[in-house]
């Protein structure tokens, strides 16, 4: 995966009805790594990162890259919106295109705070990408990213076998075709 390459960043931080995009900041540190050590959160990730090592290799400021967005609630961090440019996905219907990732804290989860946050970042990304798909890979057990992508518009592409389990991978239209 790249990131987005050259696409005006840092965005103006984009708000929503009740959140807030933009760009990782030195007093998000913390939720990253609650993100990254979180179970919960990495259970159809590839598992959680140990809280002492994300200690040690997280920059005081962390994961500032064109596509990278922290999602805001009140003043504190809650999720985080990757928007990457596939470059080396395993399934060429995906290869080069724009993909989606979201992780949210659990204690969020079930509010409409990612679908909220996605939907932003999505108008965001039709604006700085006008005509372009987005692709979305999750494993299939995922029930929860699973509603979350087809609310966004993602209808599926075709299911593969990758780090044992099936993966879906769904594409939304460009805007214009939505
Ligand atoms: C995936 C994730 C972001 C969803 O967060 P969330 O807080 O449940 O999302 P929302 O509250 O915005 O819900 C979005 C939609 O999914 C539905 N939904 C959420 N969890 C669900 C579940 N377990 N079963 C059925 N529907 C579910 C909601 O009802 C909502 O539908 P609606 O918009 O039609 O009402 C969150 O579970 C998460 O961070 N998971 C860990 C990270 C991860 O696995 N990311 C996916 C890889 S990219």
């Amino acid at each position: 995966m790249d990131d987005l390459g050259s696409v005006p960043w840092p965005p103006t931080p984009i708000k929503t009805e009740r959140l807030v995009l933009r760009e990782p900041e030195a007093r998000d540190r913390t939720m990253f790594i609650d993100l990254l050590a979180s179970p919960e959160v990495n259970t159809y990730l590839g598992g959680p990162r140990p809280r002492d090592e994300l200690e040690r290799e997280t920059p005081d400021v962390p994961e500032r890259w064109p596509g990278s967005f922290v999602v805001e609630l009140d003043g504190t961090m809650i999720g985080w919106i990757l928007l990457r440019r596939a470059t080396d996905h395993r399934r060429p219907a995906a290869t080069g295109k724009a993909d989606l990732g979201y992780l949210f804290l659990p204690h969020t989860w079930g509010n409409g705070y990612a679908r909220e946050a996605c939907t932003a970042a999505l108008t965001w990304f039709d604006t700085t990408h006008p005509g372009e798909p987005i692709i979305l890979t999750t494993q299939s057990a995922n029930l929860s990213s699973m509603h979350l992508a087809a609310a966004l518009g993602f209808t599926e592409l075709e299911r593969f076998e990758a780090w044992n389990a099936e993966q879906w991978l769904g594409q939304r239209p460009p805007a214009s075709t939505v």
